[in-house]
């Protein structure tokens, strides 16, 4: 037996249930994992508050991890016991031991500890793949990235720096706008005291922004396509604020020829060969120094309640872990 949150039904934070959980084998093609640090992210909640349909009852939700593999069923290539692992699946993270497909994982380079890889295999491929593939930015390209001082954001703002790209941050305090500056931006704007789209009209002399990648949703949507220059780019990948409402594709003529995408992680690593070579390139970029990522939020994995709420209650910088 392991100790896994279990939620029952959707709910808030106090909807996780510490339990006992029944352990078993690796079938062919399986790997056991006894995880030694988990990342939180924004849809364990979206997945524990029910905004994403469940597809099982009982729900065990957690989207990225780190561990040490424990055994192996037949057929599987790749990975051995006592190899240090990552992954990053939409769901049953939150637990001590686990059970996964093993085309899932990714061994570990020694320079990157268990705690980093638990919080760069959601996150950093998120970044990864919104830079390089939904809207390649180039040098000169000018991003607009919302909650930039965020796990993702932190992430971003380096990635895009690195890519020779203007990067301006929005963020919701001055400690947060600091930090951001910190990590990659240009330019940071505190959208909780200032207009951001006059800002940023200001920022790029009235031109508008080639991409907004933006995570925060209800409260930032309708900004975010006025902050774009003719033929720009919203890519709309999270909602932290809530569901987008009233969006038609009419906007995106109005605004000057725009485009539009709702891109999500799991569709851009659904191949194994996609999923090494992203996790390749992100590893590249952390070793060389380009991304640095770091731990600002511990948490022990019984008590991610309390993770929940300080992520949802928008008192966490960057990236938080569990600790089994
Ligand atoms: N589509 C994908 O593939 C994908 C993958 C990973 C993450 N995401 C999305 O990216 C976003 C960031 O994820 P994360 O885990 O790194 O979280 P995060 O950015 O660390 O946390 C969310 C931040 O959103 C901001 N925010 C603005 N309005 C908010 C509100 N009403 N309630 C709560 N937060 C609010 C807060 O920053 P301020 O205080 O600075 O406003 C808060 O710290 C999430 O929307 C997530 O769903 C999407």
């Amino acid at each position: 037996m392991s100790k896994a949150l279990v939620l029952g039904a959707p709910g808030g934070p106090e909807a996780l249930r510490w339990q006992e959980v029944a352990d078993r084998a690796p079938a062919a093609g399986e790997a056991a994992i006894r995880h030694t640090a988990i990342g939180v992210n924004f849809i364990d909640t979206y997945y524990r508050s029910g905004l994403y349909a469940w597809p099982e009852t009982p729900l065990i939700v957690g989207a990225e991890a780190a561990g040490v593999v424990e055994a192996v069923g037949p057929e599987v290539e790749g990975v051995a016991v006592g190899d240090r692992v990552a992954y990053t699946t939409p769901l049953g993270a939150y637990r001590e031991r686990r059970i996964i497909a093993a085309d899932r994982l990714i061994r570990l380079p020694d320079g990157i500890s268990d705690e980093i890889a638990a919080t760069v295999m959601l996150k950093g491929l998120t970044v990864q793949y919104l830079v390089t593939s939904t809207f390649p930015v180039k040098a000169g390209d000018v991003a607009l990235v919302h909650a930039a001082a965020g796990g993702v954001g932190l992430l971003m703002g380096q990635w895009l720096k690195a890519l020779g790209a203007t990067a301006i941050g929005t963020a919701g305090s001055p400690e947060k706008a600091e930090l951001a500056r910190a990590h990659g931006y240009d330019h940071v704007i505190d959208y909780r005291r200032d207009d951001f789209v006059a800002v940023v009209r200001d920022i790029t002399q009235g031109r508008g922004c080639d991409v907004v990648y933006d995570s925060v949703g209800r409260d930032t949507w309708a900004g975010s396509l006025r902050c774009l220059r003719k033929r720009g780019a919203f890519v709309s990948f999270g909602q932290s604020s809530g569901p987008i409402e009233g969006f038609s594709l009419a906007m995106l003529a109005q605004g000057g020829s725009l485009s539009a995408c709702r891109p999500m992680l799991f569709h851009y690593i659904e191949e194994r060969a996609e999923l090494e070579a992203r996790a390749a390139d992100l590893f590249a970029r952390l070793a060389a120094g380009a991304v640095r990522a770091e731990v600002r939020q511990r948490f022990a994995l019984a008590n991610a309640a309390d993770a929940h709420r300080a992520l949802e209650g928008r008192a966490t910088s960057g990236a938080s872990v569990l600790i089994p």
